[in-house]
């Protein structure tokens, strides 16, 4: 659905501060999102993540749209001690539309 990936980008713009996608992305506070949806938690090389996101990589959490919705809707009660600083999406529309837009950019 094109307009609900053209109201992802807008509302990606939250998560600009601190994540880059698409091609020359690169780490910076956040990790690079790149591939993000069905990947393994806590994959992207030369990232350093907190304790909790390695501890879920290595009991293999992946992130399908319904772990990122969770952890997007409410990011320090999904993970206990994640180090990603933001206070999460109120909005399922929201969700639904960065989840479509992330999507678009992993292809
Ligand atoms: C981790 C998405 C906003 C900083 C992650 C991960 C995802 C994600 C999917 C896990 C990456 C992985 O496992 O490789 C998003 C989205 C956002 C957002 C969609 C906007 C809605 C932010 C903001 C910040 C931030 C605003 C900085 C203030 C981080 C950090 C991590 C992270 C530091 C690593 C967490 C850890 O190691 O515990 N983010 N993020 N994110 N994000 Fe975000």
């Amino acid at each position: 659905d094109p307009e609900l990936v053209a109201k992802g980008a807008k509302a990606f713009k939250k998560c600009k501060a601190c994540h880059q996608v698409g091609e020359g992305a690169k780490n910076r506070t956040g990790p690079i999102l790149n591939g993000i949806i069905g990947a393994t938690a806590g994959q992207v090389d030369g990232f350093k993540y907190s304790k909790p996101m390695m501890a879920a990589a290595e009991s293999g959490l992946v992130w399908n749209e319904q772990e990122l919705a969770a952890f997007l809707a409410k990011p320090k009660k999904y993970m206990k001690g994640t180090k990603m600083s933001f206070s999460g999406l109120k909005k399922e529309k929201d969700i639904a539309a960065i989840l479509a837009y992330l999507q678009s950019v992993s292809q």
